[in-house]
C-alpha cells in the first residue's frame, strides 16, 4: 500500500505551505485580484504574474513588484535566464518581502520563447541550474521553479528526470509541474493550456522517483476533492483559472486543505470587506473595474450571478458613482440571496 505522506496537515518544510497554491496568471493575478483572494483564504499560497528579470531591473519596480502586507503568504514569480540578472532580482524579492521566489519554465509563448524565458527553458537545464544556484546565493528566500512535464522534442520522461535532477543539484527544492507537455511552435498560450493531454501520472512517478523533493502538482484542478486526493499523492497542488473564475472555491481551502476552522467570510461580507480597499484605489486615481474585473465570479452558481457579472462589467463603465453602483449590488444580491434562502 502506498503511503500517505502529504496527507498530514503540515509539510515540515521552511517557508510557506504549498498544500494548496493559486497559480500565477498574466494580467489575472495582480495585487487587486491577491487582496481579493485573501479575504476568501488566509491559508492559500498566492503568486504574482510573471515579471521578467528585465523589467524588474529596468522597470517601475514599485508598479511592478509592490504589493499590500496583506496579501501574504506571497510568492514572486520570475522570468528569465540571465543568472546574474535574477540573482539580483531574488535579492530584490527578498527585500520586498517575499516568501518566495519562482523561475517560469512553463510559460509557451513565442514573445518569450524569443529572450529564452518561460518552457524553452526545459531544453536547457543546465542554464536553469546556473541560475537557480545565483538565486539561491543571492538570497535566503526559497527558490522554486514551475515547469511542464516536456515540450515537443523532448518529451520523455527520462528528460523530464534529468531536467528536475539537474535543477535539485543546484538547490531547488520544489517543483511546481503543469502535468501537460508544451508545444512551442503553433499553438497559442491559451492553446497549449488546453490542447496537449494532462498526464497527473507523470507527476505522481517524478514524486515516487525524487521522494526528497516537494512536488507541486498543476493543471486543470477544479474541485476540492480532487485536490484532496491529489495530496496523497504528491506535497502540494496548484489551481489556476478555477480559481479566478470561480473564486469561492477558496471558502473551502482553510478548513479542508489546512484544518482551519476558523469562520470563512461569507460572499456579501467579501463584497463589504473589498469596499473600502476599492475606495482607496479610486482615491489614489484608479478606477472600480480594475479591482472588479477580477470578482466577477463570486457569485458562481447562484442566483443572481448574471446580473452581478453584467452590472460589475457593462454598468459599471455608465455610472458617474461606481462605488454607488458596488453599494446597489451588495443589497441587491444579499435580497436575492436571502429570498431564495441562499448560504451568501
Ligand atoms: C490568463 C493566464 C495567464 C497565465 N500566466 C502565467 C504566468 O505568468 N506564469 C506561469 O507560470 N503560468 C501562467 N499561466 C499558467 C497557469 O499558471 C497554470 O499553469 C495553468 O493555467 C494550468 O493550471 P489550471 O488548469 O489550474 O488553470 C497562466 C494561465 C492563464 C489562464
Amino acid at each position: 500500500m502506498q503511503a500517505k505522506r502529504s496527507a498530514d496537515p503540515i509539510i515540515t518544510r521552511p517557508g510557506p505551505s504549498r498544500r494548496f497554491c493559486v497559480a500565477p496568471m498574466m494580467d489575472w493575478t495582480d495585487r487587486h485580484y491577491r487582496y481579493f483572494a485573501r479575504l476568501v483564504s488566509r491559508h492559500a499560497l498566492l503568486y504574482t504574474e510573471m515579471v521578467t528579470s528585465g523589467a524588474v531591473l529596468k522597470g517601475d519596480r514599485e508598479r511592478l513588484l509592490g504589493f499590500d502586507v496583506a496579501e501574504h503568504p506571497l510568492a514572486l514569480q520570475l522570468g528569465g535566464s540571465n543568472a546574474s540578472e535574477l540573482a539580483q532580482c531574488a535579492t530584490i524579492a527578498e527585500e520586498y518581502g517575499y516568501a518566495e521566489v519562482n523561475l517560469n519554465v512553463g510559460c509557451p509563448s513565442d514573445r518569450v520563447q524569443n529572450n529564452l524565458i518561460g518552457a524553452c527553458l526545459m531544453a536547457h537545464p543546465h542554464l536553469v541550474a546556473e541560475a537557480v544556484a545565483a538565486m539561491r546565493d543571492a538570497c535566503s528566500l526559497p527558490v522554486t521553479v514551475k515547469h511542464r512535464i516536456g515540450i515537443n522534442g523532448r518529451d520523455s520522461y527520462e528528460q523530464l528526470g534529468d531536467f528536475v535532477e539537474t535543477v535539485h543539484k543546484a538547490g531547488c527544492e520544489t517543483f511546481i509541474v503543469h502535468a501537460r507537455i508544451a508545444i512551442l511552435e503553433g499553438l497559442s498560450p491559451k492553446e497549449n493550456r488546453e490542447i496537449p493531454p494532462l498526464r497527473y501520472e507523470v507527476v505522481h512517478q517524478l514524486k515516487r522517483d525524487f521522494p526528497q523533493l516537494e512536488i507541486i502538482i498543476n493543471g486543470g484542478l477544479v474541485d476540492i476533492e480532487t485536490i484532496r486526493t491529489e495530496l496523497e499523492l504528491v506535497d502540494g497542488t496548484m489551481v489556476g483559472r478555477e480559481a479566478y473564475h470561480n473564486p469561492y472555491l477558496l471558502a473551502d481551502v482553510d478548513r479542508l486543505l489546512f484544518g482551519d476552522d476558523a469562520p470563512v467570510l461569507s460572499r456579501l461580507d467579501v463584497l463589504r470587506a473589498m469596499r473600502p480597499y476599492i475606495a482607496r484605489h479610486l482615491a489614489s486615481g484608479g478606477q472600480m473595474h480594475h479591482v472588479t474585473r477580477h470578482m466577477l465570479g463570486l457569485f458562481q452558481g447562484l442566483p443572481g450571478a448574471r446580473h452581478f457579472r453584467r452590472q460589475l462589467s457593462s454598468e459599471i463603465h455608465r455610472r458617474q458613482d461606481p462605488l454607488g453602483l458596488f453599494d446597489e449590488l451588495i443589497s441587491e444580491m444579499s435580497a436575492r440571496l436571502e429570498q431564495r434562502d441562499c448560504p451568501a
